[in-house]
């Protein structure tokens, strides 16, 4: 008879993007088993290099046997353009149907644990600030309504009897090393470097939660080794404002011309998690990477790429906007 293979394997769903692929680095660095499962469907920064065995197919291509060994699975894969959500709004039904196929297959396949990602963005604009997992659920973009139904999902298997533990974290503003030009930090790096210009929408006074890579990949790790929460924010408790951030970028670039852009339509004032429930579940995490020394590491990982690559990211993301 066959033995049945034991479960040690972490599945990372969108692995060769952002979060994903720090995630899986730092899995694989710490011994585990991991495999990083993204159909490249936008182009990564970093090659999915160091994260495990790489598995190229789109989400809804996974099958049971895929997950014959898998205890842990990260799902994380989604399209996450609040600009683009409007434009191609259709795309962002993946999202939701992608994660209806995992959950039933992990249901199915006996998967013990799934962490469900999500965003800050389904609170829309939140009465309360900090603002906890208790909020009402108000999105205002399609990418938004997306993460909607996908929790949905998420609380349709929790209350499921017999199914895998679900957990969904909410982040709110990660940044660093290896993130597209599509979101804030990176794409005033980009045109810092290449144009020396930084482009700032409306009048900077939105403000966001920010969170450094290295410190989301620490709590993601320190969450899934306890009993997961239904749902938890992953966010800093802090906002700092984008002219906060232009003005630590002009520390290193004090000559850099900023040039206001027009304002998003549907903008939200203010993104800043509670983390009352986070700091309950993984404890106070020591070390976090403040503000200015997050964007000085990712500035200098950007500083240390080709100018023409970059410009060449630039065009993709402004193209594609
Ligand atoms: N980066 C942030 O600040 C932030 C904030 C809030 C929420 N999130 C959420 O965190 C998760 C990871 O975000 P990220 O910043 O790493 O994004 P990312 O775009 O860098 O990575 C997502 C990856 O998923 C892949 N992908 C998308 N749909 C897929 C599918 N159906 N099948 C296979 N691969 C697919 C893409 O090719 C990409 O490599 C997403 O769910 C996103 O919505 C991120």
């Amino acid at each position: 008879m066959r033995k049945s293979p034991s479960r040690d394997r972490i599945l990372v769903t969108g692995g060769a993007g952002f979060i994903g692929g720090h995630l899986a680095r730092a899995l694989v660095a710490s011994g585990e088993e991991v495999t990083v499962l993204d159909d490249l469907r936008v182009p990564p920064m970093i090659p999915p290099e160091g994260t495990g065995k790489f598995v190229e197919k789109p989400v809804l291509a996974l099958s049971e046997r895929d997950l014959a060994d898998v205890r842990l699975v990260y799902h994380l894969a989604s399209h996450k353009s609040v600009p683009r959500s409007f434009k191609q709004p259709l795309e962002y039904l993946d999202n939701v149907d992608s994660g209806r196929h995992l959950l039933a297959l992990c249901a199915d396949a006996g998967v013990p644990r799934v962490v469900v990602g999500s965003t800050c963005e389904v609170y829309g604009e939140a009465d309360e600030l900090p603002t906890p997992e208790s909020s009402p659920l108000s999105p205002r973009s399609p990418y938004a309504a997306s993460k909607v139904g996908l929790e949905m999902l998420a609380g349709a298997h929790q209350r499921a009897p017999g199914g895998p533990e679900v957990g969904v974290v909410r982040f709110f503003n990660v940044y660093g090393p290896g993130e597209r030009p599509d979101a804030l930090i990176p794409r005033l790096c980009a045109n810092l470097l290449t144009r020396e210009e930084i482009p700032v929408e409306g009048d900077g006074e939105q403000r966001r939660d920010f969170t450094y890579i290295a410190d989301v990949v620490d709590k993601l790790i320190a969450l899934a080794g306890r009993p997961l929460p239904p749902v938890v924010n992953l966010g800093s408790g802090r906002s700092f404002s984008v002219n906060d951030v232009v003005h630590v970028l002009r520390k290193s670039f004090p000559d850099a011309e900023v040039v206001r852009k027009a304002s998003r339509p549907n903008e939200i004032a203010e993104f800043r998690a509670s983390t009352a429930l986070q700091n309950r579940q993984i404890g106070p995490r020591p070390g976090a990477v403040d503000l200015e020394e997050g964007i000085r590491l990712t500035l200098a990982w950007w500083g240390a790429r080709d100018l023409d690559d970059i410009r060449q990211r630039i065009f993709q993301e402004e193209g594609a906007d």
